[in-house]
C-alpha cells in the first residue's frame, strides 16, 4: 500500500511529521506501508515552479492514500492565482477526483470545557459534515477579475453543480447516515441560489431510495446558528463546496479546536487524500506549538476508508483518546490542571500509548 506524504507549508512539515510515526509504529507492526514523499503548495511552487508539479502528480496518482499537512502562507499571497499553494491543493483534488470530503467533529469528553461553548451543549456531540469538493463556486466558470461596459473593474466567479455531481456525493451521505444515526440534514440557500434549489430538489428525489434516513433542510444561515446553539440535533450533515468549508470550521470549534478536525476526501473508490481541516497557521509554524492531532486522526481515517482496517484505526484513535486523559494538551487545547506539551511532545506521547 502506497501512502504519499505532503507536507506542504507552515506548521504542516510538523504535525505531519507527528503523523509519520504513527505510520511507522503501524509498519513496524506488520503494515505493508511504503512510505513516498513530495512537495505541495507554498513548498513546490519554491522546488519546483509549481504547486502541484509533475512530480508530485505523478506520485499522488499512483498512491494508494495520500496524507497531506496543510498548504499555504503570507509569502505566496502575492503570486499569480495559479501559482498560489491554495490552487495546488485544488488541482489535487480535482486531478485525483476527490469529491466526497468527510469531516466528522467529535467531541472527546476530556475535551469538554475546551471548547468555547457550554459543555453541555457539545458535550457527546459526535456529527459528519459531508462537503461536496470538486464543484460549486470553486470550480464553477467563467471566473476571474475584468473590466465591465462601464469601465470598472468587478470579479466574478459561477456556483454551478450538474445533477450527476449532486447525486453522488447525496449517495455518499445518504450512506453514512445509514451507518450512522439515520438522520440526513442537507443544507442550502434555496431560497435565494437557483444552484442550491436544485441542490434541494435532487436531494428530495434521493431519499426515495434510502427509506430508512431521515431527510431534512436547512438554509445555511440558520445551519450556522443552529450548529453553535444545539449541536447535537444533527447526525450527518451533506452540503456544498463553499458552505461545507465554512460549517466545517465552525463545527470544529465544538471539539474544542480546529486542531482536532480531522478528515477524508474520497473518490468513488475510496483512493483517499486524508488531511487535518484546519489550514497552515502561518501564526505559529515553526515553534512546534502545533497540534497534531487532526492530522493523526486523519490517518485514522486512512485506515478506515482507503485501507479498510477497522483495528488499526481504533488502534491509533484509542491511543489518542489515551494521551488526552492522561491530561496531554498541546497550547490551543491547554486548561488549568492539564499538562502543556508541544506539537513533537504530542506526537511521542500518542506513538508511545499505541
Ligand atoms: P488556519 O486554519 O491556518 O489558522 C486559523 C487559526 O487556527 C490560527 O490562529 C492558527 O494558529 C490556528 N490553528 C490552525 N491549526 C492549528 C493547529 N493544528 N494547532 C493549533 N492551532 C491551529 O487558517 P488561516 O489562518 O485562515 O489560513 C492560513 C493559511 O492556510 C492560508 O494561506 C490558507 O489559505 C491556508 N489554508 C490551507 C488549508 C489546507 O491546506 N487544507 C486549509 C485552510 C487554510
Ligand atoms: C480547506 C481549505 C481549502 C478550501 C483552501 C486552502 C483551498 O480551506 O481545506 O478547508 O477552501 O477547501
Ligand atoms: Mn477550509
Amino acid at each position: 500500500m502506497k501512502v504519499l506524504i505532503l507536507p506542504g507549508d507552515g506548521i504542516g512539515p510538523e504535525i505531519v511529521a507527528q503523523a509519520k510515526k504513527v505510520l511507522e509504529v503501524l509498519k513496524k507492526d506488520g503494515l505493508d506501508l511504503e512510505l513516498q514523499e513530495a512537495p505541495l503548495g507554498g513548498a513546490a511552487y519554491d522546488q519546483y515552479g509549481s504547486p502541484y508539479p509533475e512530480f508530485t502528480q505523478n506520485l499522488a496518482r499512483a498512491a494508494d492514500a495520500i496524507l497531506l499537512g496543510a498548504v499555504g502562507g503570507p509569502q505566496y499571497d502575492k503570486l499569480d492565482r495559479p501559482l498560489r499553494p491554495e490552487r495546488g491543493l485544488l488541482a489535487i483534488r480535482k486531478d485525483l477526483n476527490l469529491f466526497a470530503n468527510l469531516r466528522p467533529a467529535i467531541l472527546y469528553p476530556e475535551l469538554a470545557n475546551a471548547s468555547t461553548l457550554k459543555p453541555e451543549v457539545v458535550s457527546g456531540l459526535d456529527i459528519l459534515i459531508v462537503r461536496e469538493l470538486t464543484g460549486d463556486i470553486y470550480f464553477g466558470q467563467p471566473r476571474g477579475i475584468r473590466t465591465n461596459e462601464a469601465g470598472e473593474r468587478e470579479g466574478f466567479n459561477t456556483m454551478l453543480y450538474a445533477e450527476s455531481e449532486i447525486r453522488r456525493i447525496g449517495h455518499v451521505a445518504f450512506q453514512a447516515a445509514q451507518k450512522r444515526g439515520k438522520k440526513l440534514c442537507s443544507v442550502d440557500k434555496a431560497n435565494v441560489l437557483e444552484t442550491t434549489e436544485f441542490w434541494k430538489e435532487i436531494m428530495t428525489d434521493l431519499a426515495k431510495e434510502y427509506p430508512d434516513v431521515e431527510l431534512s433542510h436547512m438554509l445555511v444561515d440558520n445551519a450556522a446558528m443552529q450548529l453553535v446553539k444545539a449541536p447535537k440535533q444533527f447526525d450527518v450533515v451533506v452540503t456544498g463546496n463553499i458552505f461545507g468549508d465554512i460549517l466545517s470550521d465552525e463545527a470544529s470549534m465544538l471539539t474544542g479546536s480546529i486542531g482536532m478536525l480531522p478528515s477524508a476526501s474520497l473518490d468513488v473508490n475510496n483512493k483517499g487524500l486524508y488531511e487535518p481541516s484546519h489550514g497552515s497557521a502561518p501564526d505559529i509554524a515553526g515553534k512546534d506549538v502545533a497540534n497534531p492531532l487532526a492530522t493523526i486522526l486523519s490517518v485514522a481515517m486512512m485506515l478506515r476508508y482507503t485501507f479498510n482496517n477497522e483495528a488499526a484505526a481504533q488502534r491509533v484513535e484509542n491511543a489518542v483518546k489515551k494521551v488526552l486523559a492522561d491530561g496531554l494538551r498541546t497550547a490551543d487545547i491547554y486548561e488549568e490542571g492539564t499538562t502543556k506539551v508541544s506539537c513533537s511532545a504530542m506526537g511521542a506521547a500518542v506513538v508511545a500509548a499505541m
